[in-house]
């Protein structure tokens, strides 16, 4: 039997600036659904890297007074170290500057060029370093000093030179058509509205090549020309499963990419240029693009102007790595803008790990180490509240797993905290500290029940608190081989006399430091 492939991407990041809570936020979306899927028994391939050219690390390179390779090749890195901060599970990290990739971006602007969609003209109009984007007049605002804006607040310049186009007006029927044969290809749902508007309102002709700077890929036969890089930049995602050569294993295996995840600030550049520039190269698109909302800092959005800018590593070194993720994932509705309070985060540590999971697994654990010989109890006939408590649990992967295919993370997490706590409301009420006295085999069945919840909720939080779940899946004795879906439920049920390591708290309350002073 063949595995189910699952491919997935972060966008590639621009390397003129160092790794912040955005970068962090997008690739940890994705790394939380590799991780998913590869418990559920897939073949994943999880890529990010970082994207290098244009104009505006070039400019970034010289402002550092370095050569623009040793400039990516630094911030490059730092990249890198964010993903072993965070420990994201990324199989590939691609750089736009390796030969692979160069050689697959020039291969596909030729099948491009091939195919009649590429002509020579010259290019006029208003161009905005930051967003490496072109923008119509009627687009702009006025800032200060008389400068003209982008809508995303990026100053523009007038650009006028010699410039390879791609015809992208020569698509929107078939964009429109491919959207409608594939309503899941653009997630959410209002986000998918906004890219069709776009498209009915017409599309024009897309400036791919630049000539007043260097830092590019060659445009083939005309390197006086150096490529758009976002042209350089999308392709990305085929170079790493191996185009040019698109019947190697890898590229059959891989591409089309189940899912591209980005923020909605880049979602016309996948959801309207990538497609058509596929097309035009007789190259599937991918399954599917979701666009994730932005964060903003206690009400302000973030700039480095401002000076808010939140560092993921600081996050990590105050919260915890396991603590960080998990409130990233779980505050906001995956999709929406969401807001980052310190507040909220140390409200999600203390309610939800370390007084709801945490103190489950460490109440129940600690019980079993005084009363049942520090191994897993013998469960005798289970009664209606354990049926249910073990109904709820055997079903929460099935319920995660249909949220997740759709990137509804929070919806997710909603089902797994939902058990926790139905879970904590269960030991409550079944009371086992009374029935130790009273009916010490009904305390065992218990015991065993709530042992079970905790696996399960163990097992699928792995995806998300990697560290952690593994903490507590040894502390109930659940073995390496046994923590894949394929032991979800009836599979992999704890066997009585298992015995049980010493029980140890995984999610410590988080005290502010004022209030540890003050005590
Ligand atoms: N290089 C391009 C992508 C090319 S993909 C073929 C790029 N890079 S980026 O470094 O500017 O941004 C990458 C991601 O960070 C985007 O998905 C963007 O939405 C995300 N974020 C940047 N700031 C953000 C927040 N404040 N909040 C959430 N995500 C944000 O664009």
């Amino acid at each position: 039997m063949t595995r189910k492939t699952y491919y997935i991407t972060t966008p590639i990041y621009y390397v003129n600036d160092k790794p912040h809570i955005g970068h962090a936020y997008t690739s940890l979306a994705c790394d939380v659904l590799a991780r998913f899927k590869r418990l559920d028994g897939y073949d994943v391939m999880f890529l990010t890297g970082t994207d290098e050219h244009g104009q505006k690390v070039e400019k970034a390179a010289e402002a550092a007074g370095v050569d623009p390779q040793a400039f990516c090749d630094k911030v490059s890195q730092s990249f890198r170290d964010l993903a072993g901060a965070m420990n994201f599970s990324n199989d590939d990290f691609i750089r736009t500057t390796e030969p692979r990739h160069v050689k697959s971006v020039q291969a596909l602007w030729q099948k491009v060029a091939a195919s009649g969609n590429i002509y020579l003209g010259h290019y006029e109009g208003w161009y905005a370093v930051r967003d490496e984007a072109f923008y119509q007049e009627d687009e702009l605002q006025d800032g200060p000093n008389g400068q003209k804006l982008a809508p995303t607040g990026a100053p523009v310049e007038w650009v006028k030179e010699p410039s390879y186009f791609f015809k992208l007006s020569a698509w929107g029927e078939k964009l429109l058509k491919f959207y409608e044969e594939n309503p899941g290809f653009i997630l959410p749902a209002s986000r998918r509205n906004e890219v069709i508007s776009f498209v009915k309102g017409g599309l024009k002709d897309l400036s791919v090549s630049r000539t007043t700077f260097k830092w590019g890929i060659p445009v083939p036969g005309d390197e006086a020309h150096v490529m758009y890089v976002w042209f350089d930049a999308l392709t990305n995602y085929i170079t790493a499963a191996g185009y040019p050569d698109t019947g190697s294993d890898s590229y059959k295996k891989f591409w089309p990419a189940d899912l591209h995840m980005v923020g909605k600030d880049i979602l016309r550049f996948h959801a309207v240029y990538w497609p058509a520039f596929l097309m035009a190269a007789d190259l599937a698109p991918p399954k599917r693009v979701f666009a994730h909302g932005w964060w903003t800092n206690e009400g302000q959005k973030i700039s480095k102007s401002l000076g808010n800018v939140i560092d993921p590593l600081a996050l990590i070194e105050e919260f915890g790595l396991e603590q960080t993720r998990y409130f990233l994932m779980r505050e906001v509705p995956f999709g929406n803008d969401g807001d980052f309070r310190r507040a909220g985060i140390v409200s999600r540590i203390n309610s939800e790990l370390a007084n709801g999971f945490g103190n489950l697994a460490q109440r129940t654990l600690s019980f079993c180490a005084k009363n049942t010989n520090a191994a897993v109890p013998t469960p005798g006939p289970l009664a209606e509240m354990d049926e249910a408590l073990l109904a709820e649990a055997d079903s929460l992967a099935d319920r995660m797993r249909a949220a997740l295919d759709d990137q509804a993370i929070h919806t997710a997490l909603q089902y797994w905290f939902d058990l926790v706590d139905a879970a904590n409301k269960y030991i409550d009420v079944a009371a086992p500290w009374t029935l130790r006295k009273t009916d010490p085999a009904r305390m065992e069945t218990v015991l065993w029940t709530l042992l079970e919840a905790i696996r399960q909720l163990a097992i699928l939080a792995q995806a998300i608190m990697p560290n952690s779940a593994a903490k507590m899946l040894d502390q109930l004795g659940v073995s390496e081989a046994a923590r894949s879906f394929a032991h979800l439920g009836e599979m992999g049920r704890l066997r009585a006399g298992t015995p049980l390591p010493t029980p140890q708290g995984v999610f410590p309350r988080h005290v502010e430091a004022a209030a540890k002073e003050g005590a």
